[in-house]
């Protein structure tokens, strides 16, 4: 009776000290923290939107943006300056693995600034060659990244009927 109440506090100070017991249990916490994220990973690229996708939206902005310039609404024409820029940037922060994302950098921001600075200056003239130089912009990425089948057109008509682009009075 006395050796047992003298041996079992040993044996437990022994395991408190023994923290090898307490590591194993953190490594397969870790262990299955990172099956996790690989899971949530494989999710996220499942569902997130692809490069074409992101495009598709540039797409329709670049459109509207072309037409609120037109007909000088240039709260219109701002914001839609400012949803391409959003697009552009979700893409280079979701399409890492895409290289073609890096050149937006060097290949369309300088041809949207000149877009903002006609905007600013609410001048139609410098708008209308701002635009032909993005829309050059967006050609010239596609001729180098082998999608020059991709062509980029000053549009003729607004992607819908049921927005009016004149300023509202
Ligand atoms: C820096 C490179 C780059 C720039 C700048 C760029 N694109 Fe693209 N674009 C791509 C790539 C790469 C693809 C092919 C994406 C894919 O693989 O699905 C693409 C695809 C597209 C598509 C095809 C989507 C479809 O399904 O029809 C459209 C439309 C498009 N781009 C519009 C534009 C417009 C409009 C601009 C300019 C405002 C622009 N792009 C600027 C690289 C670029």
């Amino acid at each position: 009776m006395r050796l047992s109440l003298l041996i079992v506090p040993v044996i437990f100070l022994y395991s408190c000290n023994d923290n090898r017991p307490t590591l194993k249990i953190l490594q397969s916490e870790i262990n299955y923290l990172n099956v996790k994220n690989d899971s949530l990973e494989k999710e996220i690229q499942e569902i997130k939107p692809g490069l074409g996708d992101l495009m598709l939206m540039v797409q329709v902005h670049h459109n509207k943006l072309w037409f609120a310039g037109k007909e000088e609404n240039w709260p219109l024409a701002q914001f839609e300056h400012d949803e391409i820029m959003e697009i552009l940037r979700q893409a280079e922060s979701i399409e890492k693995e895409r290289s073609e994302v890096k050149l937006f950098k060097v290949m369309i921001y300088s041809q949207l600034d000149s877009v903002q600075t006609s905007i600013n200056l609410k001048n139609t003239d410098r708008f209308v060659s701002s635009f032909t130089n993005l829309t050059s912009a967006c050609n010239n990425c596609h001729t180098n990244t082998k999608f020059s089948f991709n062509k980029i057109v000053i549009p003729e008509h607004p992607p819908y009927s049921n927005q009016e682009f004149e300023p509202v009075k």
